[in-house]
């Protein structure tokens, strides 16, 4: 399967308006044509949307949207899909509007995790009215990362390494004690990193349950400047900081993670690692930073 990016984000959310304060005042995201007072649609780029908000009853990942180069790719990515006994379902024409796609399928991943494979998503032409300035790091290298809850890592793990072709970057173990809603009876817990391209991680996988289904997505600037605007933003807006400006040590990226509403967080970040797919090898870290990332809470 041909997977070539993590495209976009659409999430369940109680509290839109919360969000909408939250992604466009203190994230520096553009509000996208064709919003409504229950569906907030987020533009970081040249794509129509990254990011889908959508009113409901409680704050959840309706799907993480994984995108392939053509009709041709995603009947394959199909195929695959059910010859391993994947379910599939083919997006009808109502969803590919709403996405603004050219052809989508649906499944889950072992932990449950919903995915939606796509093509041809639309762009929008228009300038994007960055409210400070500030521009994402996305193009071939994706929206940015998401991190996903995965009790059952291992078997996930291979779903998206052996199913889905992406490369395992690196992991790192964390006791039990770290993930309270992990797999009983395991000595130790892994969280993994991989990708579908240069960009170090396009996915994690958290070896726990989380309820909102995301752990936190990252999405990454072009600059450090941005970063530190943001966090003044998140400071003046009274807005929990989860984790102190650091270095991670796998994609070095230089981020802060906020909480964000709905129960997860938000990393903002950059300088991340591209890395060559050719020549890669796996490792493992153990330490989740070169300095910073204190974690409060
Ligand atoms: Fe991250």
């Amino acid at each position: 399967m041909d997977i070539r990016a993590l495209g976009y984000l659409r999430i369940e959310t109680a509290d839109l308006a919360a969000w909408r304060t939250y992604v466009l005042d203190v994230l520096g995201m553009t509000e996208g044509r064709g919003s409504t007072d229950s569906r907030l649609l987020v533009r970081i780029d040249d794509r129509v949307h990254r990011f889908q908000f959508v009113a409901g009853t409680r704050d959840r990942l309706l799907a993480a949207g994984f995108e392939v180069a053509n009709a041709k790719a995603l009947a394959q990515a199909a195929r695959e899909l059910e010859a391993a006994g994947v379910a599939v379902e083919h997006g009808d024409d109502a969803t590919l509007a709403d996405r603004r796609v050219q052809g989508l399928i649906h499944c889950e991943d072992p932990g449950g995790n919903p995915l939606e494979i796509y093509w041809g998503q639309a762009q929008d032409h228009g300038p994007l009215a960055a409210p400070y300035g500030n521009r994402f790091v996305t193009g071939d290298l994706g929206l940015g990362h998401v991190v996903l809850p995965a009790p059952d890592t291992e078997t996930t793990l291979g779903f998206y390494e052996d199913l889905l072709g992406f490369q395992l970057r690196d992991s790192m173990r964390l006791p039990p004690a770290a993930v309270p809603t992990g797999a009983p009876g395991k000595d130790v817990h892994r969280m993994y990193f991989l990708s579908p391209n240069g960009r170090h991680h396009s996915l994690g996988l958290y070896p726990g349950a989380l309820p909102p289904g995301i752990v936190h997505f990252m999405v990454e600037l072009e600059s450090l400047d941005d970063v530190g605007y943001c966090l003044d933003r998140m400071h003046a807006a009274g807005i929990p900081i989860a984790s102190t400006l650091g270095r991670h040590s796998n994609d070095r990226m230089v981020s802060f993670y906020a909480q964000a509403p709905g129960g997860f967080q938000v990393e903002y970040g950059w300088d991340g690692l591209v890395v060559d797919p050719a020549t890669w090898t796996a490792k493992e870290i153990t330490a989740d930073s070169f300095w910073g990332h204190q974690w409060s809470g």
